[in-house]
């Protein structure tokens, strides 16, 4: 069913090729500067975004094993998701419900239980109160009246969201609109986490603009991708969640994360693989992406290319951070099959670190230039070109949830944006079928 989609994708991502064009915005589209450094703004993003929809919270990898957990804080607000001993993932605020204390300060581990260090109460991974220090002192309670707050989560395709909201009436499988379906083709419940990093960036938009942003990809990374990769994107949706893909018939060494389909050039559609067809950036609303990356290897190119079972994906998570001018993204390394031999984990160890110097270095680094620059004042507004419609539908959904009143609304707003769109419902086999 999906494969049959992302064929539709890839059909359509050569037959752009062959004819050399793109699927533009309809218009220009202008944001006002002030989006990107506006406090009461960035205020709102946080209480209507990131304490309101659901948000990444990592990769299933990330706590495998039944009694594996991790903290976050994520706007201020500190959780622990806990794999349980039925192998579901369960999220809780992590803060006791005695007087607020931190229930765990240790940002990963595995635990069936967690003893507050204040007092001593403990409490299962569930998030139940199993243990009240001294407790005929303390008076009786009932415990199920002290349990942990705990909030939705799901766990779909092998990555993990969850709802900060404990009361939330977000419908996920509204909101999420059968693209874990599409990314459950990557298959990430069998990969492994090879590699995590943690990394400071700009405000988070002007740190997220550039995961659905193809323009820049020539000029920006001349010196790491080169100067000859094309800067043409295609934008595929599903919800508010856009895959991105460009245009070209190259067999460039980025033609993985940037979603060339040159390697499906002049074979049998029925030969279409997998890796492939998967090819290029699929962001998640409203702050994550995963880009695809051959082999694992030290010039993003993969000695062993187009082999199964050695691919990688880089899952990029972006958060707000206190101040408006700052924002942590999560790089979490996946891999199909990670490597052994000191050879192979000293090449994908280089090619994640030489993701960092791009994303870190020079992506982010002229976000904050970029930020910096629209502070002084003096441009009011940005201008959005007809090939930069990713952005544009990024900045009017925002600003749609920024105005959705409740939850209901939020649903309606998701479902009205439909499925597979950008993707024609019938095109032709390729001429090579
Ligand atoms: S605050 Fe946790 S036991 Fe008192
Ligand atoms: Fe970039």
């Amino acid at each position: 069913m999906s494969r049959e989609t992302l064929v539709r994708m890839a059909r359509d991502v050569l037959s752009h090729g062959h004819a050399k064009t793109i699927a533009k915005a309809d218009d220009f589209y202008k944001l006002p500067a002030s989006v990107y450094f506006d406090k009461t703004r960035n205020q709102q993003e946080k209480d209507l975004i990131f304490k309101r929809l659901p948000i990444v919270l990592g990769p299933s990898a990330e706590i495998a094993n039944a009694g594996d957990f991790k903290t976050m804080e994520i706007v201020g607000t500190p959780i622990i998701l806990t794999r349980t001993a039925d192998g579901s993932v369960k999220g809780h605020l992590n803060t006791c419900a005695h007087r607020g204390a931190l229930i765990s300060s240790e940002k990963s581990g595995n635990a069936k239980r967690f003893t507050c260090p204040y007092h001593g109460w403990t409490y299962s991974n569930e998030g139940k109160l199993i243990g009240v220090a001294s407790s005929h002192d303390f008076g009786q309670i009932d415990k199920n009246c002290f349990n942990l707050i705990s909030f939705p989560v799901y766990e779909r395709a092998g990555v993990i969201w969850g709802i900060l909201n404990p009361d939330s009436k977000i419908d996920f499988d509204v909101f999420i609109s059968d693209y874990d379906k599409m990314i459950a083709n990557f298959g990430f419940e069998n990969w492994s986490l090879f590699a995590q990093r943690t990394i400071s960036g700009p405000n988070w938009k002007a740190g997220y603009d550039g995961y659905l942003d193809i323009y820049h990809v020539p000029i920006l990374h001349k010196n790491t991708f080169g100067p000859k990769v094309s800067n043409r994107p295609l934008y595929y949706s599903w919800g508010p969640h856009q895959r991105v893909c460009t245009v070209s018939l190259s067999k460039d060494k980025v033609r993985a994360v940037l979603g060339y389909m040159s390697d499906l050039v002049d074979k049998p559609e029925d030969d279409w693989d997998m890796q492939t067809l998967l090819y290029g950036v699929w962001t998640v609303f409203p702050h994550a992406s995963i880009a695809s990356f051959l082999g694992g290897d030290r010039d993003l190119e993969g000695s062993d290319e187009g082999v199964p079972g050695h691919r990688g994906v880089m899952l990029s998570v972006l958060y707000p951070g206190d101040d408006v001018n700052e924002h942590f993204t999560t790089q979490y390394y996946l891999m199909e099959t990670p490597p052994t031999d000191p050879e192979g984990i000293a090449n994908a160890t280089a090619q994640f670190d030489l993701l960092e110097e791009i994303v870190g270095q020079e992506d982010y680094n002229m976000g904050r230039s970029q930020v910096k620059s629209l502070m002084g004042g003096g441009l009011k507004e940005l201008t959005f070109g007809l090939n930069e419609k990713g952005n544009q539908n990024f900045y009017k959904w925002v600003d749609k949830v920024l105005e959705a009143k409740d939850d209901e609304e939020l649903n309606a707003f998701f479902k009205s944006l439909g499925k597979e769109k950008g993707i024609p419902a019938e095109n032709k086999k390729s001429a090579a079928a």
